[in-house]
C-alpha cells in the first residue's frame, strides 16, 4: 500500500549541496551536522550519502544520536562522530567505549573523561567548546586559556579541537559576530603563542559560511553545517551557496468534489468560494506538518499546477482549489513541496509564509504513519 504522507530525499542533490560547501570552504574540512536525526528526516540516509559523498566528519547534539548515527556509518571504526553540545556524567564512560569525540564545557567534565579514558584503557578526544557568546554552554572566554592548560595537563586525553558558535550570524550586519570571532581568534592566538595547537578549529555554522567568510579562513580549518546540506538558509542574510532543496513533502488526494458558491470550508469557515470551485481534499494535515499557517495562503502542486490552499488545515486533511487541475482525482499524488514539472515550493517558502525559519518547517514534518523515515531517490 503506498503511504498516504512521505517525506523523500533527493540523495543526488544532498550529495552535490555537501559537494558545494565543500568547494566553497576548502581548504577547511565540512563535519556535517546530522542531530535530531538529521533535522527530523532520519539520519541513514543522509549519514551514507554524505559519507560516500566524500564527508568524514559528523556531528549530533548528544549521546542517543551519537550511537544511531555511529550504526549508520558503520560503527566506531567509521568515520568521526563528535558530541557538539554536551555530556552529561552517567553518559560519558559509555560514548568514551565507543570513541565518540567530546565536548569539554568545563574542568570538571574532563577529568570524568579523563578518568573514563583510564578505566577503559584508552584514550578519548575531545574538543574544547567556548561560549565567545552564544550563552549557552561551554568554557567561558575569560577563563579558557587557564582551563585548557588544565584539561591538557590531564592524561587520557587527545584535546584535538577547539570551537564555538555564534548567536547572530544570519545577520552579515551584526557587530557580534565579528567580536565573538575576534575573541576566539585572539584566545586561539593566544595558546598558539604558548606552544598549544589544535588539528581542528571551528566556528562556522550554516550562516558563518553565508555570511562571513573570515569563519572558513584560517586559523579555522573546520565548518560545521546542517541546514545547508538539505539546500535551505536562515530567511535573513545571504544566500552565498547556490544550493537546491533535497527534500520532498508528498500526499494523495482523498477526494475531489465541484462545490457551489457560497460553501465555507473546514474548521472556523474561514474562506467562502465566491464562486463554483472544484476543491480536492488531500491527505495531509498540521500533523503531517503542513503549518497551520499556510491556511488559506499556502499552495501545493497537482500535477505540476500550483493549487492553493484554501480554508483552515486541519489535523489530517486540507483543502485545496484544483480549478487549474481539474483531471485531478481521489489518490493522485500531491506535492506539498518540491519540484513538480516547472514548479517548485520549498521549506523555505513555508518558513516565509509562517514568519519562521525552515528549520521549524523541517523538524515539523509530521512521525504519522512512517512518514518520518524518509525514503531516499534521485
Ligand atoms: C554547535 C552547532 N554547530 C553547528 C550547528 C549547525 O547549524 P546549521 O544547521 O545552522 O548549519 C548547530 C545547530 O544548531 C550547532 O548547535
Amino acid at each position: 500500500m503506498k503511504k498516504r504522507v512521505e517525506v523523500g530525499i533527493d540523495t543526488a542533490v544532498l550529495a552535490r549541496n555537501y559537494g558545494k560547501i565543500a568547494a566553497r570552504t576548502a581548504p577547511a574540512r565540512v563535519l556535517c551536522v546530522l542531530k535530531a536525526d538529521a533535522y527530523g528526516i532520519g539520519v541513514g540516509a543522509y549519514a551514507k550519502t554524505l559519507a560516500a559523498a566524500g564527508c568524514d566528519m559528523f556531528g549530533v547534539a548528544e549521546p542517543f544520536e551519537a550511537v544511531e548515527l555511529q550504526a549508520a556509518l558503520g560503527g566506531s571504526q567509521g568515520p568521526d562522530v563528535q558530541i557538539l553540545s554536551s555530556v552529561l556524567p552517567d553518559e560519558i564512560e559509555p560514548m568514551v567505549e565507543r570513541g565518540v569525540i567530546l565536548p569539554v564545557c568545563g574542568i570538571e567534565e574532563a577529568k570524568s573523561i579523563s578518568a573514563a579514558a583510564a578505566r577503559l584503557g584508552t584514550v578519548a578526544k575531545v574538543h574544547f567548546k567556548i561560549d565567545t557568546g552564544m550563552g549557552r554552554l561551554g568554557i567561558l572566554a575569560a577563563e579558557a586559556e587557564s582551563v585548557v592548560r588544565a584539561v591538557r595537563a590531564l592524561p587520557g586525553l587527545d584535546c584535538e579541537g577547539i570551537f564555538s558558535h555564534l548567536a547572530m550570524a544570519y545577520d552579515p550586519g551584526d557587530p557580534f559576530t565579528s567580536r565573538q570571532i575576534d575573541v576566539f581568534k585572539k584566545l586561539v592566538a593566544g595558546l598558539a603563542a604558548g606552544g598549544i595547537n589544535f588539528k581542528k578549529i571551528h566556528i562556522a555554522a550554516s550562516d558563518a559560511i553565508n555570511n562571513f567568510p573570515e569563519t572558513f579562513k584560517p586559523p579555522f580549518n573546520v565548518v560545521r553545517t546542517g541546514i545547508n546540506l538539505h539546500g535551505s538558509f536562515d530567511p535573513n542574510g545571504l544566500r552565498s551557496l547556490d544550493l537546491e532543496n533535497a527534500l520532498t513533502l508528498k500526499t494523495r488526494i482523498a477526494q475531489v468534489r465541484e462545490l457551489p458558491a457560497g460553501t465555507t470550508l473546514g474548521y472556523g469557515r474561514t474562506w467562502c468560494l465566491s464562486e463554483k470551485t472544484r476543491v480536492a481534499t488531500i491527505c495531509a494535515g498540521y500533523a503531517d506538518g503542513l503549518p497551520l499557517a499556510l491556511s488559506n495562503k499556502g499552495h501545493v502542486l497537482v500535477n505540476g499546477k500550483r493549487c492553493k490552499i484554501l480554508g483552515r488545515i486541519s489535523m489530517d486533511y486540507a483543502t485545496i482549489d484544483v480549478s487549474e487541475a481539474p483531471e485531478a482525482k481521489a489518490g493522485d499524488e500531491v506535492t506539498c513541496f518540491g519540484r513538480d514539472g516547472e514548479e517548485n515550493i520549498t521549506p523555505d517558502d513555508w518558513a516565509a509564509i509562517k514568519g519562521t525559519h525552515a528549520y521549524d518547517i523541517i523538524c515539523s514534518l509530521g512521525s504519522r504513519r512512517g512518514a518520518r523515515k524518509a525514503s531516499t531517490g534521485s
